[in-house]
């Protein structure tokens, strides 16, 4: 698949394609989301961010790289933000755990992203200079719906699981979202024993005018033969005339780290999924991921237009690990978002299997108002 694609890219371009590929750490975890809920704090679920610090409840549509002071990924000018659901576990108790991320593989001599603190890799791509175009300031965009919960069959290879058979990313043999069973829409049914990966991948089309639309999707569409599959080097075929102008392919990539839940004994007997996307959701459908534009001046065009691959690119300044881990943004909603339980319930030694009992009650979905503190999912 990759070969096919780069002999037919060599054939009507002469530059080589772009592949940006750089790890950026946590700037922070809150029940925030400026895109889908501005101006609410909290927001219905809990997210992991990744990059600059403007990141807020709310987010003006401007060229955020003028009011940004630091970023926590590997491009110093990039101050966009990039954030996703956490995941936790849920033991058979009722207690939820959040699994870590971990940091990505060593690909193409880059240690920054071998060395990140929580956070996930981004990339860009370019099929060759010119061939997109970089967003503009103010520019957002969403891709997922975090109330999904049924398989979909118009999201193709937009966002997927990959399942590690073994430690050091084993299972990956393929790009992300290609192999129909390597790679899921749903989370992995039983425990991986290298971590789960998951990939979010934005459409590659915009409409030229709008920076963003009320669902945060419309000015944006995938090319008209579909969503493109992930190469590294090409963004898909032609864009429909209603979103004629190519953008770059951003994908998100976050690799938890399971290992900690993967003993059989601690996953629900009766075969129920019990990871969570922090909106509830244990199906994995319901995978999304937000993006807010804040790359200063030209340095992605530069990128995109730099025929590189990698974290280093076109004379772009670049940062350490401990020069990015020290951004931060306080958290503006006050949770333990590291574990908590879905009901905080106190039951006489003598009525036994209390964890079962804690299960089961956790089960009937206690309402959120009726909960004595916030949850985490
Ligand atoms: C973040 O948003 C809050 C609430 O709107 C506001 O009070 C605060 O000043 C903002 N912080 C920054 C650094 O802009
Ligand atoms: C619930 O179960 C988990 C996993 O077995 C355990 O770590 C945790 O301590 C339990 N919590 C309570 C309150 O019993």
């Amino acid at each position: 698949m990759l070969l096919h694609a780069l002999v037919a890219f060599a054939a009507v371009a002469e530059a080589a394609p772009t592949l940006l590929r750089f790890g950026c750490s946590q700037v922070v975890i809150d029940r925030i989301d400026p895109l889908v809920n501005p101006d609410s704090a909290p927001s219905p679920h809990l997210h992991q961010v990744v990059g600059g610090n403007v990141f807020n409840v709310s987010m003006p549509s401007t060229d955020i790289s003028n009011l940004a002071s630091c970023t926590t990924c590997s491009y110093a000018d990039d101050f966009s933000n990039y954030w996703t659901a956490n995941m936790y576990f849920r033991a058979r108790n009722g207690s939820y755990k959040r699994v870590p991320q971990v940091p990505n593989r060593l690909l193409f001599g880059d240690k920054f992203t071998t060395q990140t603190t929580g956070g996930f890799v981004v990339y860009y791509v370019s099929p060759g200079k010119g061939g997109v175009n970089a967003f503009k300031p103010g520019f957002r965009m969403l891709v997922g719906d975090a109330n999904q919960r049924e398989k979909r069959t118009d999201m193709k290879s937009q966002t997927c699981f990959r399942c590690f058979s073994g430690p050091n990313f084993r299972g990956d043999d393929a790009a992300p979202c290609q192999d129909r069973t390597l790679d899921t829409q749903a989370l992995p049914k039983a425990p991986c024993l290298g971590g789960i990966r998951s990939n979010i991948l934005y459409p590659t089309c915009w409409d030229g005018k709008n920076l963003d639309s009320p669902d945060h999707k419309s000015h944006v569409a995938y090319p008209t033969a579909g969503p493109a599959l992930f190469t590294g080097s090409n963004i898909g075929n032609g864009c429909p005339a209603t979103h004629p102008v190519k953008i770059p392919q951003v994908m998100l990539e976050i690799v938890w780290d399971t290992t900690a839940f993967n003993s059989k004994a601690d996953w629900p007997a009766d075969g129920s999924q019990p990871l969570y996307l922090s909106t509830g959701d244990n199906t994995g459908y319901g995978q999304h991921g937000d993006y807010v534009f804040g790359w200063k001046g030209d340095s992605l065009q530069k990128a995109l237009d730099g025929g590189c691959t990698g974290a280093s690119c076109a004379g772009l300044p670049v940062l350490t690990n401990e020069q990015a881990a020290k951004c931060k943004v306080p958290a503006r909603v006050s949770e333990k978002w590291d574990g908590c339980k879905s009901f905080a319930l106190r039951v006489p030694w003598w009525v036994g299997d209390t964890d079962r009992l804690q299960g089961w009650i956790s089960y009937l979905e206690i309402p959120r108002a009726w909960r004595r503190s916030r949850d985490c999912i």
